[in-house]
């Protein structure tokens, strides 16, 4: 009877991504994937160490766990508990202290031998870890997944980080900038689609800044792109998440004439203030990122962006913080992510002066967020009457209902008729618009 696994991901889509592949490498081995810890023979919790609470979370979610692995015991079974992914890679040997019901502890790029750290364990040699970052990762990885990613699909092609923003955690737990070669890609590319992928996000930590290997020569993103929109059955190509300072000609071409390049755009910001930006060390200012957008609008004019906000990073005045405002008036964001700034212990920004109270971070991040839904909720009106493709991936909380991706990243509800869609690209009439969402009809 085949073994199940649970396994529950946190974080960006790396680690959903990831979460994939290991489902991949655990199946040869009789693990099926489980939709709860109940039961389940295995457990792997794949974190995100991005903000504070994210560790704090993982570690009473494995309190619960705990739970449910002491009554499998009682009943003379066992359940094996991992650890993978950032959290794992920046707290190590410390989750075994402090939980040390934890099996194992695999990083991002060691997760490929699981199979191995689990057979140390069945073995009795107690815990588990290994955290070696390596570029080999993909090499290692099964190439065939035997369970489709569906219509949407996501494609790791870049990882690890170089540039050290202040304020992040991400070049200590991926490691440095790594891409992965060309045809490897395409190969990928190739059986999403074939396993029934209309739509692919490409991934990476700075995808923008890839730099993978074709017969001898290195190619930029907008050339990735440019070979992979040249794939007969995907329809819609995306990526993220990028840096402003790595846009490059190639891919503002590609935005220009590439019309399975998406017109929407996750670029982070950060922040609106010169000076902030400056002790972020985002390496670009405040009129650099308008000329960005600027530009990418003159070839596109539909295009529509997203971003990335800190609110309260150390140093940030009431002045800085109207900047933000600004700049995001300024720009008129579809949508935007935005969190208060969480001082991750071993990067600079944790060490600054000037750290700006709790109080002062949250009332700032309210003011900023009801500035962005005002955005967002002005954006969805402006879509009322129109005519656009649809994606329809997901069904909705209501039975009968669909939900789906405007070119724009938008959520399309529809409630369909006789009509078989799921998995298509149809258009709808935009009937109705909501704070983060869109209702209409198949035409
Ligand atoms: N590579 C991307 C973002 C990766 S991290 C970029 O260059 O922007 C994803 C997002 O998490 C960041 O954009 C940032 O907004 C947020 N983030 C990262 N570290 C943070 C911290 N210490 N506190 C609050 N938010 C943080
Ligand atoms: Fe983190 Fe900055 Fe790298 Fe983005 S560019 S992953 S924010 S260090
Ligand atoms: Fe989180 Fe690691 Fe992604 S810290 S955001 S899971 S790269």
């Amino acid at each position: 009877m085949a073994k199940k696994l649970y396994i529950k991901t946190y974080g960006c889509q790396m680690n959903v991504y990831d979460s994939l592949k290991m489902a991949d490498i655990m199946r040869p081995m009789g693990y099926e994937e489980c939709e709860e810890p109940e039961g389940a023979d295995m457990v792997i919790l794949n974190t995100c160490h991005i903000r504070e609470r994210a560790a704090e979370k993982v570690y009473s979610e494995l309190g619960r766990i705990n739970q449910e692995k002491k009554r499998r015991k009682k009943e003379g079974g066992n359940m094996i508990v991992a650890v993978a992914g950032c959290v794992a890679q920046a707290e190590g040997e410390e989750i075994f202290r402090r939980a040390p019901y934890v099996d194992v502890v695999v990083g991002s790029q060691s997760y490929q031998n699981l199979p191995e750290l689990i057979g140390k364990i069945q073995r009795g040699s107690g815990h588990a870890i290994d955290l070696e970052m390596r570029d080999d990762k993909f090499d290692l990885l099964p190439e065939e997944s035997t369970k489709p990613q569906g219509v949407s699909a996501c494609l790791s092609i870049q990882e690890g980080c170089d540039k050290f923003c202040t304020f992040c955690v991400v070049p200590y737990t991926r490691g440095a900038e790594y891409s992965r070669n060309v045809p490897e890609i395409y190969r990928e590319a190739i059986r999403l689609v074939a396993g029934g992928a209309k739509e692919i996000t490409l991934l990476g930590q700075n995808v923008n800044a890839f730099h993978g290997e074709m017969d001898g020569d290195v190619w930029n993103l907008g050339k990735l792109i440019k070979h992979l929109a040249k794939i007969e059955g995907l329809e819609r190509i995306r990526y993220s998440t990028s840096h402003p300072s790595d846009m490059h000609e190639e891919l503002y071409e590609a935005h220009a004439n590439e019309q399975k390049l998406m017109p929407f755009l996750n670029l982070p910001v950060q922040s609106g203030s010169n000076k902030i930006l400056a002790s972020m060390n985002r390496k670009h200012t405040r009129d650099e990122y308008f000329k960005i957008i600027e530009r990418l609008r003159d070839l596109r004019p539909d295009m529509q962006f997203s971003s990335d906000f800190i609110i309260g990073f150390p140093g940030e005045t009431e002045q800085d913080f109207e900047d933000t405002l600004d700049l995001a008036r300024s720009v008129g964001f579809s949508q935007a992510y935005s969190f208060t700034y969480s001082p991750r212990p071993g990067t600079p920004g944790a060490e600054m002066e000037d750290q700006v109270p709790e109080e002062i971070k949250d009332e700032r991040l309210q003011r900023f967020q009801s500035l962005i839904n005002e955005q967002q909720r002005k954006f969805n009106n402006s879509c009322e009457g129109l005519v656009m493709p649809v994606l329809f991936d997901r069904s909705g909380r209501k039975d009968d209902q669909l939900v789906g991706k405007s070119p724009y990243m938008q959520s399309v509800h529809i409630t369909p008729g006789n009509e078989n869609i799921f998995g298509k690209i149809v258009d709808v009439k935009i009937a109705r618009a909501l704070n983060f969402s869109l209702a209409g009809e198949v035409v």
